[in-house]
């Protein structure tokens, strides 16, 4: 299966959105990934609902929302008149993840759970059929610029063997990965069954389409 991509579009330069998903459309990526940060879940705070609109208006991507936010039941329903592509929340945030997934879902998009580094895979095991994305955090959920966390490859490699046996029983999710990926480490995330990347630095710190192109190849 062909990767897909996701720029972090927290890494562009912020004065100027509507370029950004501009030049993501024009480079062919899959997602618009938003990180949505409330000071509160992490120290920064980001975008809201109301900037995702006027990014949304820019291009025709579909959004992949990424909620780093402490209240993600108060929080996601702002983002359903946009149709996201993908809602993500965080494990750690919840108490009541079934729930916003299934919620999610009757909205018409992809329901999105995300474990920050220290959160144990198998937490996913009565869970995963609620969810049709994990996103892998491969550095501390708050800021784009990070080292890749070594331990996500042994992360990675517990979460597709889940994808294998889910397979095995007639489900399906996608592994997304996020934080510090690069041409660096991208064909050996998509080895190891990472279908989905977030890239934020990396992308944005370059030439977009030739990058875009290193991480696909
Ligand atoms: C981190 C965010 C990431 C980040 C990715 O809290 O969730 O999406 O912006 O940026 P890079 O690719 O620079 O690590
Ligand atoms: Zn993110």
């Amino acid at each position: 299966m062909p990767v897909k991509i996701s720029p972090s579009i927290l890494a562009a330069p912020l004065a100027h959105l509507g370029q950004a998903a501009k030049d993501i459309e024009a480079a062919g990526c899959e997602y618009i990934h938003i990180d949505v940060m409330d000071g509160h879940f992490v120290p920064a705070l980001t975008f809201g609902d109301q900037i995702t609109t006027a990014i949304a208006k820019e291009s025709k991507v579909p959004l992949d929302v990424h909620l780093m936010v402490a209240k993600p039941e108060a929080e996601a329903p702002k983002y359903f008149p946009l149709k996201p592509g993908i809602i993500t929340f965080h494990y750690e945030a919840t108490t009541a993840p079934i729930r916003l997934a299934e919620l999610i879902r009757e909205q018409g998009s992809k329901a999105g759970l995300s474990l920050n580094p220290r959160t144990p895979v198998s937490v996913l095991n009565d869970l995963i059929r609620y969810f049709d994305v994990i996103l892998l955090m491969s550095v501390e959920p708050g800021f784009y610029g990070q080292k890749f966390i070594e331990s996500s490859w042994q992360r990675l490699k517990e979460l597709n063997a889940l994808k294998q046996s889910e397979k095995a029983a007639g489900r399906q999710f996608e592994i997304e990965v996020d934080g510090g990926v690069s041409d660096q480490n991208a064909a050996a995330l998509a080895r190891e069954g990472a279908d989905i990347f977030v890239s934020g630095s990396y992308l944005f710190k370059g030439n977009m389409k030739e990058r875009v192109q290193a991480l696909r190849a």
